[in-house]
């Protein structure tokens, strides 16, 4: 489903850093700066996490649904420190990688984040994207033309024990807006 990398193993050496997640590293693709490669941290479960990012951006590609608000997936490459993810990198006009909305609600009122919140959700719910972790270090606010956009760079997958959204819209749109009524009370007391 996803194109073979001419090149299949990239080492991290010259490879720039970018963030340190909770479970993975995120750094800039030494050859391809217009996207990441995410490694994980730990020893563990490292094939799992890609194996499942695998899964359900395939199936967002099949379903042929718009990367508006989704960094979009390129697949997998071997690194020195296990499964490389490969993904957009979501900058803003001036060529640096956008931020977080954690880092802006630090500065922010979250009424100023009113309409891009409501276009997420939309998205959401029109597309019913799959939710295992929605959170404002996971959403990044690009800014290109003096305009602000939400985008989902991490969580957007099933990772359920119970697979039973997968075979039931209308339990993963019941799914989106739990998990949507979580996050606003998360950013609102933040
Ligand atoms: N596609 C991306 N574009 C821009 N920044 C990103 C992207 N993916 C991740 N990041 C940055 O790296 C951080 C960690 O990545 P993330 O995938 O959330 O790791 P973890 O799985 O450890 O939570 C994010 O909070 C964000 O700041
Ligand atoms: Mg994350």
């Amino acid at each position: 489903m996803f194109k073979k990398h001419p090149q299949q193993s990239v080492s991290l050496s010259d490879a720039t850093l970018i963030e340190r997640g909770g479970r993975r590293d995120c750094y800039r693709h030494p050859q391809n700066p217009d996207w990441c490669i995410k490694v994980s941290q730990s020893q563990f479960k490292k094939d799992k996490q890609a194996i499942r990012e695998i899964k359900y951006y395939s199936l967002y590609k099949r379903l042929g649904i718009p990367h508006t608000h989704l960094a979009k997936f390129h697949g997998v490459i071997k690194t020195p420190k296990g499964p490389g993810l490969l993904f957009d990198l979501v900058t803003d006009d001036d060529g640096n990688v956008s931020k977080t909305l954690a880092h802006y609600l630090k500065k922010l009122p979250l009424k100023d984040f009113d309409v891009l919140l409501n276009e997420l959700h939309d998205y959401l719910l029109n597309h019913t994207i799959y939710l295992s972790d929605l959170a404002a270090d996971n959403i990044v606010v690009s800014v290109k033309n003096q305009k602000k956009k939400l985008v989902i760079v991490d969580g957007a997958v099933n990772s359920d024990m119970i697979k039973i959204c997968d075979y039931s819209e209308y339990l993963r749109r019941k799914k989106i807006q739990r998990k949507w009524s979580r996050f606003v009370d998360s950013i609102n007391i933040a």
